[in-house]
């Protein structure tokens, strides 16, 4: 089977990143968000960062309108009727993806592949919430979507050796580095990445240092791109205590517990980026 539309559902950050990956491969792309105005700001996120590719020189003006050209937004779950794969990237709630899958199913062709962008929930049961759970995988792109080389691609234990392949397939034609994982909690990379971002957490807590200065130790000490404060609120803080929760929910140890800190500022509405503020502000 080829697949040629694409189907993103949510509109934030990962959703954007997710449908200008796939719209700039040459797919069309069909994103759905709940509300007018969130599919409005989905479509000008997206126009914002092809904008910076032409800035830098990486994409032409007329590459740029073609790829906005090839992304539609949508509020209507139904106009992803004629998706050959949808991947889902809503917030990190097993009931609301559970829900969402059934419809899903309801919605899409029999041969469409349904995919979910989650970061550490079981695969498996948003596979049982339709009656296709061989056509039921994951596609997990990390934050920037456009910047970041990998794309787990998930295996759970229903999914058909066809839909893995076709998946693998759809992350290479985005250019993408796919690995194939099975599906537990935290797949490879927010397995090994989360258990790190917490001890940092707690590090600042215990007053060993303070949160620049553990950024930049480990920028300066093992050449990592950001800090572990720097990534928290980039991933987001709400996003990062759901995953410390699934992942903690799988293997009772109690280091994946989330740091107090972390939930408090959850709680205050200091999510990182997109709130404007979470360990440093962003709002100049
Ligand atoms: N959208 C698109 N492209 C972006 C981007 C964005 N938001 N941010 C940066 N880029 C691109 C730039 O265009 C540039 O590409 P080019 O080399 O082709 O011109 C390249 O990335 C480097 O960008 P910059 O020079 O502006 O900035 P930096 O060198 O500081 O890189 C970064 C920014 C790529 C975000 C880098 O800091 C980085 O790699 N950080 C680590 C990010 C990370 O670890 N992500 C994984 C988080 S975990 C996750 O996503 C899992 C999930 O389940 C929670």
């Amino acid at each position: 089977m080829a697949v040629k539309r694409i189907g993103v559902v949510g509109s934030g950050i990962m959703g954007s990143g997710i449908a200008e990956c796939a719209a700039a491969a040459g797919f069309e792309v069909v994103v759905r968000s709940r509300a007018e105005h969130t599919a409005e700001a989905m479509l000008a996120a997206l126009a914002k960062s092809l904008d910076r590719r032409v800035e830098r020189g990486k994409l032409d003006a007329a590459e740029r309108d073609a790829i906005l050209g090839r992304v539609r937004a949508v509020t209507d779950l139904g106009e992803l009727g004629d998706c050959d794969l949808v991947i889902e990237s809503v917030v990190e709630d097993l009931d609301v993806k559970r829900h969402l899958f059934t419809e899903l199913d309801r919605v899409a062709p029999e041969h469409a592949i349904l995919a979910t962008n989650t970061s550490t929930l079981p695969v498996v049961e948003l596979a049982m919430h339709t009656s296709r759970p061989e056509r039921v995988c994951g596609i997990h792109f990390f934050n920037p979507a456009p910047a970041m080389a990998l794309v787990e691609i998930v295996r759970p234990l229903t999914a058909a050796e066809a839909t893995i392949e076709e998946a693998t397939a759809f992350a290479t034609a985005c250019g993408k580095t796919p690995v194939v994982v099975e599906d537990r909690a935290g797949f490879i990379v927010n397995a090994l990445l989360f258990p790190y971002l917490n001890a940092a957490v707690r590090l600042m807590e215990q007053g060993v240092a303070t949160k620049e200065d553990i950024d930049s130790a480990m920028k300066a000490g093992c050449g990592f791109p950001m800090g572990p404060f720097e990534l928290l609120d980039l991933v987001g803080l709400d996003t990062s205590v759901a995953i410390l929760e699934a992942l903690y929910a799988e293997q009772r140890e109690p280091a994946l517990a989330p740091a107090a800190t972390l939930r408090r500022m959850v709680a205050a509405e200091l999510l990182g980026r997109k709130s404007g503020q979470g360990f440093y502000d962003y709002r100049s």
